[in-house]
C-alpha cells in the first residue's frame, strides 16, 4: 500500500509564470514517473487530493513542480516554507529503464516535471540523454539548472519562436532518430504525445506516454482513471494511477496501426 505521510515544506518558490517548484524535507523513495497525491487543504474542501509527478527525489528532499491551473493548485501556491503537507505515495508505475545507451526524452510545457527525475537518473545510470523541451514560449522553458550538465544535448522549441526551434517540438526528434531507432520517453499534452508516437513509430522507435488522467482515489479503487488502450490480445481499459500514468504509446494513440 502507498504510504501517507505529512512533510515540511523546505522550499517554494515561483520559477516561471504560474510555475512553482516546491521541495519537501525528506524523501518517498520514488522511481521515475511515478507521482504523489498532494492533499492541498487541511479541511474536506477541496475533498480531492491533486496528483504532481516526482520532480526529484533524494537526500535532498521531494521535490514537486507544479503549474497553477484551478483552485487546487492555487491553494498549494498558497503554502509557505515551514508548512506541513500530506502526501500520499509514490504511486503508478514509472519509466521503464531502457536497455539502450543513449534515449529521447520529450517535454511539453509542465510535462517536464516528471521527465527532468528521469534524465536524473538516466544520467546518473550512465545513459546518454537527450532532452526535447517544447512550450508556448521561452518563459515557460524551466529546467533545474543543475540537470543542464548532465544532458548530452538539450534542444527547446517553442510555438511563438521566442527561443529555440520556431514550432513543434517534435520536429526536433527527427535527426535524431534518422540514424537508428531510440527509445522515446514522453509527458505533455495530448496532441504533443499523439504526434510523439506517430513521429517515433516512422522510425520503429518504442515511445512511452505519461499520460494525465482527472484522479480521484489515486489507488486504483474508484475506476475514475480509466482509459481504453490497444493491445495485442485487443481492446482493454486500464487505471492510469496503478497501471500507468506510463504507458506504451502505441497502446494508447496508434489504435490499429
Ligand atoms: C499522474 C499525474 C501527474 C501530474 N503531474 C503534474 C505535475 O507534475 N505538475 C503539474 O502542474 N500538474 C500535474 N498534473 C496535473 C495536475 O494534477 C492538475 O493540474 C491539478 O490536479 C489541477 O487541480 P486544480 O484544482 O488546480 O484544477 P481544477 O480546478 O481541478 O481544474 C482546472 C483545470 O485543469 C484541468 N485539470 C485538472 N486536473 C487535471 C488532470 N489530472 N489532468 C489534466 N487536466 C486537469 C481541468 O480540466 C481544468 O481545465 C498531473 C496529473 C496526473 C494525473
Ligand atoms: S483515481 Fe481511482 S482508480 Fe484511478
Amino acid at each position: 500500500m502507498p504510504q501517507k505521510r505529512v512533510m515540511q515544506i523546505k522550499e517554494h518558490s515561483l520559477v516561471a509564470p504560474d510555475t512553482w517548484r516546491m521541495v519537501l524535507d525528506g524523501s518517498v523513495s520514488a522511481k521515475p514517473g511515478q507521482f504523489v497525491q498532494v492533499s492541498v487543504s487541511s479541511t474536506y474542501d477541496p475533498l480531492l487530493r491533486r496528483p504532481i509527478s516526482v520532480h526529484d527525489d533524494g537526500p535532498d528532499g521531494l521535490a514537486l513542480l507544479y503549474r497553477t491551473v484551478g483552485r487546487g493548485t492555487h491553494m498549494l501556491a498558497e503554502k509557505k516554507p515551514g508548512d506541513n503537507l500530506d502526501i500520499l505515495g509514490p504511486l503508478g508505475n514509472g519509466f521503464p529503464v531502457p536497455a539502450e545507451q543513449k534515449v529521447i526524452l520529450v517535454a511539453g510545457g509542465i510535462g517536464a516535471a516528471p521527465l527532468c527525475y528521469l534524465a536524473k537518473k538516466l544520467g546518473e545510470a550512465g545513459k546518454q540523454v537527450i532532452f526535447l523541451f517544447g512550450a508556448q514560449n521561452a518563459t515557460q522553458l524551466y529546467l533545474p539548472k543543475t540537470l543542464i550538465p548532465s544532458l548530452t544535448a538539450l534542444e527547446k522549441a517553442t510555438d511563438d519562436g521566442s527561443t529555440g526551434h520556431h514550432g513543434l517540438v517534435t520536429e526536433l526528434m527527427k535527426k535524431y532518430l534518422e540514424n537508428g531507432p531510440l527509445p522515446v520517453y514522453s509527458c505533455g499534452p495530448e496532441g504533443m504525445l499523439r504526434a510523439v508516437v506517430k513521429t517515433a513509430a516512422s522510425y520503429n522507435a518504442q515511445a512511452y506516454v505519461s499520460l494525465e488522467a482527472r484522479m480521484a482515489c489515486g489507488v486504483g479503487a474508484c475506476l475514475g482513471c480509466v482509459v481504453e488502450l490497444s493491445q495485442k490480445s485487443g481492446k482493454t481499459y486500464q487505471r492510469v494511477c496503478v497501471d500507468g500514468p506510463v504507458f506504451p504509446g502505441e497502446e494508447v494513440f496508434c489504435h490499429g496501426c
